[in-house]
């Protein structure tokens, strides 16, 4: 089994042995009885496993790439158990335009623990080679990013990181494994916010760890962390994203034609201002995305002119895109991340990360293109 719509549907899936059940059920049992003292059937307690998380868990390393997996609670319950992998007086390096909710963990959170953390732009990469350390353990990449698809030159920081013997993180949220596979250009560890193309029915909010293979003990390490924190998924949203990410691939696929529309037509708008979007030829990263991306997914930011548009009246006239945080559902959302999802950055962190009060983010849904863009026009007339 090797392709990955295949994988998608099949790895991890326990068929049920009792009823033969082709879903693999969902077990709510917060305990597993012994058989007699020190014999059990590998499970114990569901905070440590669950026999409905381990076929997600299998699922999502397999289609990474990886070798292991730790589903959580929340994309940010996995970048937490990934943080207590440093301590005090280490130093992390991260991009300076990541999603509002790392960005606020990194700095307002992680510096109470001792943690120094160092946000740079991370589309050049003598930038991370100027700001590495002695004390540097991790460096977080975020790409694209969120809002603006920024892209990070992955191998790149790779190499400068390996040499120093500096864990790499890879936030792959935003594309997804069916697009970009950071394993492949030699990262330690992915992560994922699952809550979004990886569930895609905005119904469940849940992460994912997955480690590399060949990492000597970092999995052994990570295992120990997720049990010790607590920061386990439960099994019914282990069973809801189990069922969501067998359409990964198509909804991709499905997302991307989309946005790639919905960027066009966004592009030739006379109160559009700027659009940022990985698929377009004019993003200037082209080369970057070929070697490293296997496709542009279905997010997409502009700037809208507010001397011709009113942002307030833009998003009311809309009737298929949600004014919602989040992103990566079959339906559409639209949101100011300047006032929603990186609120919590100061105003000067979101200025320096090339944020405004105009710029618009698109989480492109897998509705009728047509629709969308008959929509926006219509929000968009003056
Ligand atoms: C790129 C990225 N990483 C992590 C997260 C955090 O995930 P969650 O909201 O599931 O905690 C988000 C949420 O928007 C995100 O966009």
């Amino acid at each position: 089994m090797k392709k990955f719509e295949t994988k998608a549907i099949h790895v991890g899936v326990q068929k049920d042995k009792s009823y033969n059940s082709v879903i693999t059920p969902i077990y709510p049992t917060s305990t597993f009885f012994f058989d007699e003292l020190g014999v059990n059937k590998g499970y114990d307690y569901t905070r440590s496993h669950n026999p409905t998380r381990a076929a997600l868990e299998e699922n999502l390393a397999a289609l990474e790439g990886g070798e292991r997996a730790w589903a959580t609670a929340t994309g940010m319950a996995a970048e937490t158990t990934l943080l207590f992998l440093l301590k005090n007086g280490d130093h992390l390096i991260a991009g300076h335009d990541i999603y509002g909710g790392t960005y606020r963990l990194f700095a307002n959170i992680v510096p109470r623990m001792g943690i120094e953390v160092s946000f740079i732009d991370m589309r050049h990469p003598e930038n991370v080679k100027k700001a590495i350390r002695p004390n540097t353990r991790a460096i977080w990449i975020e790409t694209p990013s969120n809002p603006l698809l920024n892209i990070v030159d992955i191998e790149a920081i790779v190499t400068l990181a390996k040499n120093k013997k500096i864990l790499t993180i890879a936030d792959n949220t935003y594309m997804s494994p069916y697009f970009q596979r950071p394993f492949e250009s030699g990262v330690d560890i992915v992560l994922h916010s699952t809550t979004k193309y990886i569930n895609g029915h905005s119904d469940v909010v849940g992460g994912v760890v997955i480690v590399n293979k060949d990492r000597g003990d970092l999995g052994d390490r990570i295992n120990y962390l997720f049990n010790a924190l607590g920061t386990a998924c439960s099994p019914f949203d282990a069973w809801l994203v189990l069922r969501g990410v067998k359409t990964l691939p198509q909804r991709m696929e499905a997302h991307q034609r989309g946005a790639l529309k919905v960027a066009q037509f966004l592009q030739d708008h006379p109160s559009v201002k700027k659009v940022y979007y990985s698929g377009l030829p004019s993003h200037p990263q082209r080369e970057l995305i070929k070697k490293q991306m296997k496709g542009f997914g279905g997010m997409l930011a502009f700037e809208i002119d507010s001397k011709k548009v009113d942002i307030c009246h833009f998003f009311k006239k809309l009737q298929y895109f949600s004014l919602a945080e989040s992103l990566g559902g079959v339906e559409s959302l639209i949101e100011q991340p300047w006032g929603m999802s990186h609120a919590s950055m100061t105003e000067t962190a979101r200025r320096e990360a090339g944020l405004s009060p105009e710029l618009i983010r698109v989480s492109v849904g897998i509705e009728n293109p047509e629709d969308l863009i008959e929509d926006l026009k219509n929000g968009l007339k003056s």
